[in-house]
């Protein structure tokens, strides 16, 4: 509080004092006097190269969510109830104009992430195995614990899966991205940040452990099946990192480029548990990779395709990637064996096979994935690699769930006028069972089974939000908890266990 009034004050009077020099402010609208007024006003929350600090990295990968608009709005009314005040007051709709156009500029020269930055960064609250290894709050199941991520005002907050109710809420980094990954024991989580942060939670203790930034602009991690690293993907720099889980200290830094010295920015990585590896999507450059660890150090196997891909679904035994193609239109199946594409699947509408979920359908395995373009829902024969149906839904949906013991499947409708909707699908008969509307005029999202797959969760997606619980046969409501913002939910035997009807 102190440091926020004393701050702004100061920076009132050095403007005040730059304002008497007349003529000079006036025409204060070209690059230099930009990035000096960006140097006096911003940089010591925002960091002088705009990577970050205090508050979030002000570049243009980083703010490729917000609006331009939204931004200025940002610059001059500010974030309630946050460090970032407003600057109407302070700064001239002209210099407030030049500091939006500012940020969503490349900086002038390069940014580096590199090794020493990555071990600089590092913060070590709690050296791994020095905590109580006896959970400070009582639960029936540990294994029923669900987080929840408020991405309204960067929280989290830990649930007992059970009762159904908060233990505890606790800050995140700024902006969580990718979902945050358990280790195999479900007592640590880690969760990856935009900004690129990792941070280490010790459920048990509600503490974090331990933290490192891994890159300037991050998409996600992934743990080892076997709890001993952590990798990270970057947009920025063009980067994976690999790290110790324990300490997060870390080991190997990879470059990601093809062997033409194209480099390429990484979409997401994910841990294949039988392979004993991680598989990296790459969004430049169309390859896979599969990254083995031997020595502390990562071995880069490359698959290549014949088209670019962005999203990826994994059959349950892991012998097959599910890719969809860049121009929104198919997907690939390539046999991680062998390398090669094995089918093509005609899928148009942008499908999102990252939320894609997998069940027993008349004796064989089906895949089911939302569309990001298209009102409907691709369901696939995993032996055959033919679309059996396609689902006509209320809008292009984000989010598809269920549960081993569940005979539905969720499916939200994320995009378009009908945002407020979630479907629900009867798994044996292929058909929308059901339709609902919780809070008309908000977004509902994003389920969560329990450990058992008799309740569930269902987020409404808003500042003034909630999580609503659901009996998973009844399809009744039970209660709501109102959240900031809730996104996903993250059940810890679930994700453990990699159960089938949740992503990884
Ligand atoms: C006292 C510290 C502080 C100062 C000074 C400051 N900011 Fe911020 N800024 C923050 C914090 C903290 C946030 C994140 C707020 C939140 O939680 O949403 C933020 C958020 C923002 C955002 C939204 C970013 C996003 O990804 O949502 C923009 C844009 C921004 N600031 C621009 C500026 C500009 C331009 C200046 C200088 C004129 C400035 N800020 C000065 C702390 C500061």
């Amino acid at each position: 509080m102190t440091f926020r009034l004393s701050f702004h004050k100061l920076a009132a009077t050095v403007l005040a004092s730059a304002a008497l020099s007349g003529p000079l402010m006036a025409q204060d609208n070209n690059q230099n006097d930009t990035h000096n007024l960006y140097l006096q006003q911003c940089a010591a929350c925002h960091g002088p190269d705009r990577l970050g600090g205090m508050g979030p990295a002000l570049l243009p990968e980083n703010l490729g969510r917000l609006k331009k608009s939204e931004a200025e709005k940002v610059i001059r009314e500010g974030r309630p109830a946050t460090q970032m005040l407003g600057y109407e007051n302070t700064l001239n709709d002209q210099q407030i104009a030049n500091l939006t156009d500012y940020i969503y500029q490349p900086p002038s020269h390069e940014l580096t992430w590199g090794e020493r930055e990555i071990r600089d960064s590092r913060i070590v609250n709690h050296p791994h195995g020095s905590l109580p290894d006896e959970p400070v709050f009582e639960v029936d199941d540990l294994m029923n614990l669900f987080l929840v991520v408020e991405i309204g005002d960067h929280h989290v907050t830990l649930l007992d899966g059970d009762k159904m109710e908060p233990i505890h809420r606790f800050p995140s980094r700024f902006a969580l991205h990718g979902g945050p990954k358990y280790g195999p024991e479900g007592r640590y989580v880690y969760f990856g940040s935009r900004d690129g942060w990792i941070t280490k939670y010790d459920i048990y203790n509600l503490e974090v452990v331990a933290e490192v930034r891994a890159g300037i602009n991050m998409r996600n991690i992934a743990v080892s099946a076997d709890g001993q690293y952590v990798m990270a993907a970057n947009y920025l720099p063009h980067t994976l990192v690999l790290f110790d889980a324990d300490n997060l200290e870390m080991l190997d830094f990879i470059p990601v480029e093809n062997d033409a010295g194209d480099s390429s920015r990484v979409s997401a990585v994910y841990t294949a548990p039988p392979r004993d590896s991680f598989i990296a999507a790459l969004k430049d450059i169309p390859e896979a990779w599969e990254i083995t660890v031997e020595d502390e150090q990562a071995r880069v196997r490359r698959m290549k395709s014949d088209t670019l891909l962005d999203d990826f679904f994994f059959d349950p035994g892991y012998d097959h990637l599910i890719g969809a193609a860049r121009d929104g239109k198919h997907g690939i199946v390539m046999s991680l064996d062998s390398g090669e594409t094995v089918a093509e699947l005609p899928l148009p509408g942008m499908p999102h096979l990252g939320s894609g979920i997998t069940w027993e359908y008349e004796g064989r395995r089906v895949m089911a994935t939302p569309h990001f373009r298209a009102g409907a829902i691709s369901i696939i024969d995993m032996d055959t690699w033919e679309v059996i149906k396609t689902l006509k839904t209320d809008g292009p949906g984000f989010f598809m769930r269920s549960h081993e013991n569940s005979r539905y499947a969720w499916a939200d409708v994320f995009f378009g006028p009908n945002a407020d909707k979630v479907h629900i699908i009867d798994k044996q008969t292929l058909e929308i069972v059901k339709t609902l509307q919780p809070e008309p005029g908000k977004v509902a999202a994003h389920v969560e089974f329990d450990r058992h797959g008799e309740k569930l969760l269902l987020s409404i997606w808003d500042d003034d939000g909630a999580i609503i619980v659901y009996d998973a046969d009844t399809l009744e409501e039970e209660k709501r908890i109102p959240m900031n913002k809730p996104s996903g939910k993250y059940n810890v035997w679930n994700k453990i266990n990699y159960e089938e009807g949740t992503s990884h």
